[in-house]
């Protein structure tokens, strides 16, 4: 038994989350949390709402609303459909959180007492008109590389080349259209991050777990050019966390908030403390997951994300821990996410492009989205969704075979020997066979799942299923009944006790379809099938159950039709 820290990257808060969205880091923490709970072991699985910057500002003005209420009604939208998805947060904070503000401006104070924050004066755009600095997405002009009209301060979306605001042709405010502008000096803090390139080297050479993908994409930005070039991590905006030397003023700072990407991490511990607030518990209780002087020492620690976001995960956020000269926790396993595409192009927030998480729970139920979109996570390369291929996996995989395995036997049972496991002889040859293929594949999916290797332990979990059917198919028990009642109730028994070890290892990936097989079978309290020969034997004779509904409806031609042609536009996001 262990203790593991989970956290997903935390998803912004302007709008509602899309399926790529959600399997880039969300719903594989969730399978791993769900796993490792299953295991006996302590876990703390913790994600939050991204709530500061300039996309949060401009959603809320978009929607005519204060941005403190905006973000507060967004959080419980996406609490709500996370909840939906069966997401198992220990804790669903906000980085907007009063936990948040205290341990950010705890950071910055700690690590300008290591002299690791420079002031620096730069030149930024102030609007006259609206009285404000510009900074990042409020500002709007023609992209000098391409031309497009409406390239944004931060970045042009059609040629996607990184600007700076002062960057733009014919710049205009994206608050009021104004074009009276001005270039006005203003000062901000940034994070020397290049004085601890060596650290941050070493440690990224002790991590020798960490899969290829992630340690490259840390060396090279560590290494190439301006990877690791001082930050600047304040901004000149209203909403977001006042900069403030701990609890002290920061004299010259007045006015300005930490730049969203500097307090988004530090969420991630903020989370444990708000988790611990929201459960009465004390500050040594959260502490003991994030303190190695606390009790943390012995705790693993992995993050889940999509690859984009691996250079903050990996340079930035342990460059502000390390220089704090405290001792957090930082992450020991780091699981990254390419991209899942959508029929043929990419899903797309600003464009409501692809099918949102609130719409996909309105089509089915759950678990088809868990099963669909885990067993085609976009591991080792970019994948996508088509509805073609979500039907035909829905209905094979789920349908066809889990979903069959368990109709079959509990109908063939009912109808012979009534809802109560008959006893019948002993195990035979096949059977014996059966348990130690099982035996071996069983520990190949959780070896799999230990790896966090997404792909693969569907594939494994699917072939378990598969020896049920093929099981069921070989020894026919409703041929062997006309000639031998018993052994056919010995394989029914056994294709019960299938049944019930097919809900406990599907949990990760299906947990409502889980709690439907177990409430079906009678059985309350169930623990890891350690030893398959021996958990086999569970449900016993006359243990009774009920025969439960179908588990999976098929998606029909018809329903694929009439969603492929309402999900082909785009919807207002
Ligand atoms: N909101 C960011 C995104 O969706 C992720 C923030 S992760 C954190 O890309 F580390 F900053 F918390
Ligand atoms: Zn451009």
């Amino acid at each position: 038994m262990a203790r593991h820290l989970i956290t997903s990257a935390i998803p912004y808060i302007n709008g509602i989350k899309h399926l790529g969205n959600l399997i880039g880091s969300q719903l594989p923490a969730d399978l791993f949390a769900r796993y490792l709970r299953a295991r006996g072991h302590e876990v703390l699985f913790l994600c939050a709402t991204d709530e500061h910057g300039t996309p949060a500002e401009l959603a809320a003005a978009k929607a005519a609303k204060p941005v403190a209420e905006y973000c507060a009604e967004m959080h419980a939208v996406q609490a709500r459909i996370a909840e939906g998805f069966r997401l198992s947060f220990d804790h669903f904070g906000r980085s907007s959180s009063p936990q948040n503000h205290a341990l950010t401006q705890h950071f910055a104070g700690r690590l300008a007492d290591a002299g690791l924050i420079g002031e620096v004066s730069e030149k930024q755009v102030y609007s006259i008109t609206d009285g404000r600095f510009l900074p990042d997405r409020y500002i709007e002009g023609t992209c000098p590389n391409c031309g497009y009209d409406k390239a944004r301060g931060d970045q042009c979306e059609n040629c996607t080349k990184q600007l700076d605001p002062t960057d733009l042709i014919d710049a205009r405010s994206a608050v009021s259209g104004s074009t009276d502008l001005e270039v006005r000096e203003t000062k901000h803090l940034y994070l020397r991050q290049s004085e601890l390139k060596d650290e941050l080297d070493a440690w990224i050479d002790s991590k020798t777990e960490w899969p290829i993908l992630t340690t490259s994409i840390a060396k090279k930005w560590l290494h190439d050019g301006d990877g690791l070039r001082d930050r600047g991590i304040t901004r000149d905006l209203d909403w977001g966390i006042p900069v403030q030397r701990g609890t002290q003023p920061w004299p010259g700072m007045e006015g300005k908030v930490f730049y969203v990407w500097f307090d988004a991490p530090i969420e991630y511990i903020a989370c444990a403390s708000e988790w611990a607030a929201a459960n009465g518990l004390t500050d040594a209780e959260w502490q003991r997951w994030w303190r190695t002087d606390k009790g943390a020492e012995d705790v693993r620690y992995t993050q889940f994300m999509g690859k984009d976001n691996v250079p903050f995960h990996t340079l930035s956020f342990p460059a502000t821990l390390i220089g704090s000269g405290e001792n957090w926790k930082m992450v020991d396993h780091l699981k990254s996410f390419n991209y899942l595409n959508y029929d043929g192009g990419q899903f797309s927030t600003s464009q409501g492009r692809g099918v949102f998480m609130d719409q996909a729970l309105e089509l089915l139920p759950a678990d088809y989205w868990r099963w669909w979109l885990l067993s085609h996570a976009p591991e080792s390369s970019d994948s996508e969704f088509t509805w073609e291929i979500f039907q035909s996996s829905v209905n094979k995989d789920l349908a066809d075979v889990l979903g069959n395995f368990v109709s079959r036997i509990t109908k063939f049972c009912r109808s012979k020997f009534g809802e109560e496991v008959p006893q019948g002889g002993a195990y035979g040859e096949i059977e014996t066979n059966l348990i130690d293929d099982l035996s071996e594949r069983v520990d190949r999916y959780a070896r799999h799942m230990e790896k966090m290797e997404v792909r693969k332990s569907a594939q494994e979990l699917r072939a378990i299923w598969a020896c049920g059917n093929e099981y069921l198919q070989t020894v026919a028990p409703w041929t062997t009944f006309k000639t031998n009642p018993e052994r056919a109730a010995m394989q029914t028994r056994l294709g019960l006790n299938l049944a019930h070890l097919y809900a406990v290892l599907s949990e990760p990936y299906l947990p409502d379809t889980t709690d439907r097989v177990l409430a079906s079978l009678n059985v309350e309290k169930t623990s890891w099938p350690e030893d398959i020969a021996e958990f086999l034997q569970r449900l016993s004779s006359g243990h009774s159950f009920q025969t439960p509904e179908v588990l999976f409806a098929k998606i029909t031609d018809e329903q694929r039709e009439d969603w492929q042609r309402k999900f082909s536009g785009t919807r207002n996001p």
